[in-house]
């Protein structure tokens, strides 16, 4: 469905409140031009040559900087610099996961982590989740389980975050039961009012894989993520990584290390953070004007979705078709779910268009929903 959807995405005209396409206006393009040419000037031997597996020492050492700023103090040797964090999915599970093992989710979850486990022929499990997210008492006592993955931040679809008393409650939980923790952090830097909590990592920083992206703050063709992982873990992920592809782009990691010397990235996402909250105002306003007792949800504080349930007992996946014929597309409910469920729910991103195109997308959506009556 991903992959149908970024087809789709790039139809002339189509409203996209489907995938979670960053808006290109938000891309720092000219950074991109000048650290390009400050990296073939300066460095490219290095840039241009194979490099470790474990990337770049001095990206890593930002990278770890970066993180203090969050409430995470991180030695940069426990960082993997990878091709994105759908890789650092990837990875954990080769390393954690095989067949008939469980992996507990929240529900719903990030489909491409259901993607990315389910060749390791691993079980996706849900675990119940209220407003603030998985509830620690529920976390299954099974010697299958694997791994616990968690989105604490703006989640994908439900643009949740984790308050940090439930954080540290999950991350006291997951350690009374030896279980690892996969912490996955693409959007915890697109907040809109406050910073979220410290990552859950920096509870239980011996069994969490920390995996963070700079698709969300930078650019997603870029390819660059990370992980930070404990000792008992970091060996047999770099192991991996190198036989996946021996390391991520020297070149793109050697741009990336220029812009952030540059120090652009503070300003940066100053501009993404006040686009996006933009954005996510006039979701909010179309969807109060449009499916005001039709449907409910949340407004996030941050990150890129809104969670959209709609009260009329509709499959939104029957609905795409009819949707995409009149110019819009959202992600329907259900691909966000590892069992049965979500039938009745969509997911619309509110970062890839602008504030009229959301409204009439919106206003296309909500004319759809209520006249669709219950099968
Ligand atoms: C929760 C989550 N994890 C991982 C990814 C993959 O990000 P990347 O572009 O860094 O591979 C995404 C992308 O949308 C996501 O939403």
């Amino acid at each position: 469905m991903i992959r149908e959807l970024m087809k789709l995405a790039g139809r002339p005209g189509l409203v996209s409140l489907g995938g979670g396409m960053p808006s290109v206006e938000s891309f720092p393009t000219r950074a991109v031009e000048e650290a390009c040419i400050r990296a073939l000037r300066t460095s490219s031997s290095t840039a241009l040559q194979y490099g470790t597996t474990e990337g770049l020492p001095m990206l890593r050492e930002h990278i770890a900087r970066r993180l203090a700023t969050r409430g995470w103090a991180v030695d940069p040797t426990r960082v993997l610099i990878t091709s994105g964090s759908q890789q650092g999915l990837d990875l954990v599970g080769k390393v954690l996961l095989e067949y008939g093992a469980r992996v507990a989710v929240e529900a719903p979850t990030y489909l491409g982590a259901l993607q990315a486990f389910a060749p390791y022929e691993a079980l996706s499990t849900a675990v119940p989740c209220d407003g603030d997210g998985p509830l620690p008492g529920e976390l299954p006592d099974d010697p299958g389980l694997r791994a616990l993955y968690l989105i604490p931040n703006f989640q994908n679809p439900t643009g949740r975050c984790i308050p940090e008393a439930r954080r540290a409650t999950l991350a006291a939980a997951a350690s009374g039961l030896a279980l690892p923790l996969i912490e996955d952090d693409p959007y915890g830097d697109l907040w809109f009012d406050e910073a979220p909590p410290p990552p859950l990592a920096s509870y239980w920083p011996e069994g969490t894989v920390y995996l963070g992206s700079l698709s969300k703050v930078l650019a997603p063709g870029l390819r660059l993520g990370f992980l930070v992982a404990p000792p008992s873990l970091y060996p047999l992920l770099v192991q991996a990584k190198q036989a996946a592809d021996l390391h991520s782009s020297t070149f793109v990691q050697t741009v990336v290390l220029e812009m952030l010397r540059a120090d652009m990235l503070e300003e940066h996402l100053q501009a993404v953070r006040a686009r996006y909250r933009q954005g996510r105002d006039a979701m909010e306003s179309a969807l109060r004007e449009h499916l005001s007792g039709h449907a409910s949800w949340s407004t996030p504080a941050g990150g890129m979705f809104f969670w959209v349930q709609a009260h009329t007992g509709v499959d939104t996946a029957r609905l795409l078709p009819a949707a995409v014929e009149r110019g819009v597309s959202f992600v329907p409910g259900s691909a966000f779910h590892c069992a049965p469920g979500g039938e009745d729910s969509l997911r619309l991103s509110f970062v890839t268009e602008t504030a009229e195109r959301i409204e009439q997308g919106v206003a296309t959506l909500a004319g759809l929903l209520r006249s669709a009556s219950p099968n």
